[in-house]
């Protein structure tokens, strides 16, 4: 089953004058408890994308449902019960993170809000969560500024799993990270992925894609060139440019 579905969904935007394709006409399905990564080359429409099945952006044709329903309700997105099912993890994680919040704060709020727990309660559950993802009771009390760029990447997906979604939508989730920050993540990407949350993934880093995605979709100028079985897409791309962009994976394959 497709947890969720887009059709013929694009996105304009209008530059000074000049139109932008961001994306144009595409279609995409996520299915229930999959990861897919989306690929492409920087300015190809991948972020755009991303916000549109997180209803951030309103696409200026095609819909989004989420489990057959549409999640546009005129003007509105994933309104009523549908509100916490999809959440975002932004490509820059001061977008998810308020800077003049301690992070155990910004966390416990989110817990509080989607859980319906009370200030103590969701503090407690806000710090163990933290420290399941590595991060100590101590660096919860700093501010977002405070943490090292692995850290604060952790604590957004902490605040994006505060909301017990069923779907993740992580934009570049280990750019602007070291090697091990980013083996650290990529470890808590696979006990998501364990537990059975569906996935997508959008990154340049085809490494990253590879190793944690089941379909792959390769994006250019606003459209996806191919898309297939992640082991497809690496063993056997059908486009010149997908052929460029994994030739360009540095040194061993990660799987
Ligand atoms: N709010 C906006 N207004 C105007 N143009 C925009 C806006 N957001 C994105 N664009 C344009 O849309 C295109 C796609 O941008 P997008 O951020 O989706 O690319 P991307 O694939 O995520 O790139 P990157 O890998 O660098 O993050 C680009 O040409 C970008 O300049
Ligand atoms: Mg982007």
């Amino acid at each position: 089953m497709n947890i969720i579905e887009a059709k013929d969904i694009s996105v304009t935007f209008d530059s000074y004058g000049d139109i932008i394709k961001a994306v144009d006409h595409i279609d995409f399905v996520l299915p229930k408890g999959q990861t897919i990564g989306i690929v492409g080359e920087s300015g190809s429409g991948k972020s755009t994308f991303a916000r549109v099945l997180s209803g951030l952006q309103i696409p200026t044709s095609g819909s989004v449902t989420f489990m057959g329903s549409p999640i546009q309700t005129g003007k509105n997105t994933y309104q009523g019960a549908l509100r916490k099912e999809v959440q975002m993890v932004f490509q820059d994680p001061y977008g998810s993170l308020n800077p003049r919040m301690r992070i155990v704060k910004a966390v416990a709020e989110a817990i509080r809000q989607h859980q319906g727990l009370d200030k103590k309660t969701s503090t407690k559950v806000a710090l163990d969560l933290l420290e399941s993802m590595g991060i100590s009771n101590l660096d919860a009390q700093k501010f977002p500024s405070k943490l090292s760029g692995g850290q604060r990447q952790r604590a957004s997906v902490a605040r994006a799993l505060s909301a017990q979604p069923s779907v993740l939508i992580a934009d570049e989730p280990t750019s602007a990270i070291d090697q091990s920050a980013q083996a650290q993540l990529l470890g808590l990407f696979n006990d998501l992925i364990k537990k059975g949350l569906s996935i997508v993934l959008v990154s340049h880093d085809l490494g990253v894609i590879r190793y944690l995605s089941d379909y792959v979709y390769v994006m250019k100028d606003g459209i996806f060139v191919e898309h297939g079985k992640s082991e497809e897409i690496f063993n056997n791309p059908k486009q010149d440019y997908t052929k460029k962009l994994i030739s360009s994976i540095p040194g061993h394959v990660i799987k």
